[in-house]
């Protein structure tokens, strides 16, 4: 039987690694499932970032630097936003039906921004994901790495103003 080479610890509790984890071992962790682990990366965080590039890496046993270089090569892939705070609105089905879309028009209304936009000043860029792993929660949002549940236009808004 073939050496498994130890696969790396999930990068945090956040259950959204196991969702990405779950798509590398549907492959065997086969190095050709990097495109497809990548999107499944995207649909859960909203974007691709060293933590994430570094973990798919390890799982799948390829160089950084290829996985740096297919997450850059493809425009749909989207690399971890250049605003100092990053606010994923989730718009899968369960959020969607709950009202993500008015998020994304309150924070269209007020800062003038589109999904994959960062404002002007660089205080804030948004960004969308499938599914946040939060579906009990809709419409969920993730700012800065926390998940805030049942948001309305308004509550996301004012969070959004408390930032510095
Ligand atoms: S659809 Fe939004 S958390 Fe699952």
């Amino acid at each position: 039987m073939p050496l498994q080479q130890a696969k790396p610890p999930l990068p945090s509790d956040d259950k959204r690694w196991k969702l990405v984890n779950a798509t590398m071992r549907r492959y065997g962790y086969a190095d050709h499932a990097l495109i497809e682990t990548l999107h499944s990366v995207q649909d859960a965080f909203g974007f691709l970032d060293e933590t994430a590039l570094r973990f798919v890496a390890g799982s799948l046993d390829l160089p950084l630097s290829k996985v740096f270089g297919v997450a850059t090569f493809y425009h749909i892939f989207m690399l971890k936003p250049k605003g100092r705070h990053a606010c994923v609105v989730c718009t899968g089905t369960a959020c969607y039906i709950k009202g993500a879309g008015a998020l994304l028009d309150g924070i269209h209304t007020r800062y003038d921004i589109n999904p994959g936009d960062t404002t002007d000043d660089d205080r804030l860029s948004l960004l969308t994901a499938r599914c946040v792993g939060a579906c009990g929660l809709a419409p969920a949002v993730v700012l800065n790495g926390d998940v805030l549940g049942k948001q309305t236009a308004e509550t996301l808004t004012t969070r959004l103003e408390a930032l510095d």
